[in-house]
């Protein structure tokens, strides 16, 4: 063809635009199912695996010094929990005095933080992150997206709260991203960052001390009761302002971006683009049930989390309440728990009044192991009720690991099968209890007395129900969804809902929150019934609605193989919906239209040397009925 024909020309570009207009993040937001061949989770940042360390807040809350901070730095060197991997050592809230409106300069409260006073009057955390450093560890500091702090909005009378005029206690990032990350990361030096939301969330005109003129009105973008009257994109731009600005001022990529909005503003479906963790939920407090809350919101999530970018259900309160030295078991269901479902591992906790007994939960090995595992698969839940839940982790070496909660306040007998583990229900499984090191092993079934609030926490081996490969469902961490078919955020009533400690039995209760239900699933469909295709229930595969596209990671396995349809639970029953596969962004595989009720179809492809495969269901027409669909026994073979 010659391109000095018009028609030819025109004809050419014709061709070749449709592929070059998919590469702009515009048309990728247009048309979100059309496949990019690229994995979007966030991939900047340190956090290939979950942050481990140690933060001030559950500790001491504003009552934060330098000493403090020290002094568990120290232990967490001298204990040897560093080399069990706890390196982060950060500092929450109440650590600024002021801004100097002068310069927009943060200064550091010297009295708390005197290594922070320079000679020549001014101040820096420096000397800080170097004692940090220079110890081994990495250093963290925090702030709020907004213009003020949570200690601000809402802990006022604090003696560590910023002080001067309206202008010089505004500490918040609002308006000085590019200089207040400059200065902590490229002049301090610090190495992860904890961004708050108080201030766009808590600074309307009736806050009290809005009212009073104490703070400027800052219109809220966030609302916490309400997603229609939360400004999600405005959110979303302030936090990927501060992402960029990170990226810009840390050139070796060592920074880790904390992300701090409890789980509003419908984080949970865009923080895996933004951040390395984030939020899942309202703040931890040192109670049992506030714990199962907290747990709750991230441990049903396990599709959402993958290397780079995890769930954070708050730091640890092992310690604390309780979870303190009375109360080893519960102690050590929060630990086992926050391990399975790759939590940060953040100690919250004055090391300096920790027993032996405290020390070995936080420094027990191999339950970090399983936190720390190269996998990064969130465990998922296997078995889930009230009382007893199991949890399933896959383990890069092959071993699973298994939780069995109790979250009764009485004791319970579990039974814990092999299916439940995907094993082979014929064969022996050998189990070894990480907080006890007995071995034991079990075909078929096997029978656990729980004490009340107790987990039992195995590394298993077994042989497995699909020899020849994984279950998508064992795989969360190869798994994004990059759009999950949600379209009308809706909160999540799948969370145990406890008396809130800071307002305890006031105002109307704990009301389902948190934007995600009916996202995707592992094992169960978008609303947690069992997976079911035409009467056939599956016991393994991804449960999510129609109009989704999720990107798995596919290196290393040669062939893709489901049993596809719209799940039984389907209250639209009109739509039909096609499945397709697409390998490094071409088109492998694609079903026929499929309706409510009809028969499920396999689809399969070779990968060849395909690295990112797209899972992408249509519905025929555009719908605003959700309708669930899913992927039975979707599996990667080698
Ligand atoms: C919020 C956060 C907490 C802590 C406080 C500090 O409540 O969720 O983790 O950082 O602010 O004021």
């Amino acid at each position: 063809m010659s391109l000095t024909r018009p028609r030819a020309l025109a004809r050419l570009l014709a061709a070749a635009l449709p592929a070059l207009l998919a590469m702009t993040p515009l048309q990728a937001q247009e048309q979100p199912l059309e496949p990019t061949g690229e994995w979007t989770a966030y991939s900047q940042g340190q956090a290939q695996l979950p942050p481990m360390g140690w933060n001030s807040w559950n500790a001491f809350y504003l009552d934060i010094d330098e000493e403090k901070v020290m002094a568990n730095a120290r232990i967490i060197v001298d204990s040897g929990l560093a080399k069990a991997g706890y390196r982060y050592i950060n500092i929450d809230d109440g650590w600024w005095l002021k801004r100097d409106t002068q310069t927009g300069r943060m200064v550091v409260r010297t009295t708390t933080f005197p290594s922070a006073a320079l000679p020549d009057g001014s101040t820096s955390l420096r000397p800080f992150t170097d004692r940090v450093h220079a110890m081994g560890l990495k250093a963290g500091i925090y702030t709020d997206i907004g213009r003020n702090s949570c200690g601000q909005t809402f802990g006022h009378g604090s003696p560590n709260n910023p002080v001067g005029t309206l202008a010089e206690r505004e500490i918040g990032l609002y308006g000085h991203v590019d200089q207040d990350i400059g200065l902590y990361f490229g002049e301090w030096g610090f190495d992860y960052i904890k961004v708050d939301g108080c201030g766009i969330r808590g600074m309307g005109a009736d806050n009290p001390n809005v009212a009073n003129g104490t703070y400027r009105e800052f219109a809220p973008l966030i609302d916490f009761d309400s997603l229609t009257a939360t400004d999600i994109p405005a959110v979303q731009a302030l936090f990927g302002e501060v992402g960029a600005a990170l990226f810009r001022h840390n050139p070796d990529g060592d920074f880790l971006f904390s992300i701090c909005i409890w789980g509003s503003a419908d984080v949970r479906s865009w923080a895996s683009r933004y951040g390395n963790i984030s939020r899942t939920s309202e703040d931890i407090g040192p109670y049992w049930g506030r714990m199962l809350h907290n747990l709750d919101s991230a441990a049903r999530r396990p599709l959402y989390a993958q290397p780079g970018s995890w769930n954070d259900p708050d730091m640890l309160f092992v310690g604390t309440g309780d979870f303190d030295a009375a109360h080893l078991t519960e102690a050590r269901s929060h630990f086992s728990l926050w391990a399975m479902i790759n939590a940060p591992l953040i100690i919250g906790y004055d090391l300096r009044k920790a027993t032996p007994e405290l020390m070995a939960i936080l420094g027990n090995r191999d339950v970090i192991a399983l936190n720390q595992d190269p996998g990064g698969h969130q465990a998922a839940l296997t078995y889930d009720s009230d009382e007893v839940q199991v949890y399933l982790k896959t383990l890069a070496n092959g071993d699973k690991a298994v939780a069995v909660f109790n979250r009764s306040d009485r004791p319970l007998e579990a039974v814990l099968t092999a299916q439940q583990m995907k094993y082979d229900p014929a064969a022996p499984v050998t189990l070894t209890d990480l907080w006890s090191g007995e071995a034991s092993s079990f075909t078929g079934e096997q029978r656990f007395g729980l004490a009340a609030h107790e987990t039992r926490l195995f590394r298993s081996k077994g042989t497995r129900e699909l020899p020849e490969g994984h279950y998508l469902s064992e795989l969360p961490g190869l798994i994004h969804p990059a759009v999950d078919g949600v379209v009308r955020p809706e909160p999540d009533p799948s969370i145990h809902r406890a008396v809130v400690h800071w307002s305890g039995t006031r105002g109307n209760g704990e009301r389902p929150r948190y934007a995600g239900w009916g996202g995707a699933q592992a094992d169960a469909s978008p609303h947690l019934q069992v997976l079911r295709i035409a009467n056939r229930e599956y016991a393994s595969g991804i449960g999510v609605l129609a109009n989704s596209r999720l990107e798995v990671r596919s290196e290393g396995y040669r062939r893709f193989r489901a049993e596809v349809g719209v799940d039984d639970s389907a209250l639209n029953k009109d739509q039909q919906v096609r499945f397709e596969l697409y390998g490094d962004g071409k088109l492998l595989a694609r079903s026929e239209w499929m309706r409510f009720g009809e028969a499920a179809r396999a689809l399969q492809a070779d990968l060849g040397s395909t690295r990112l495969l797209e899972l992408v269901v249509r519905t025929a027409e555009p719908t605003d009925t959700p309708v669930p669909v899913t992927w039975g026994k979707a599996a990667l073979l080698r």
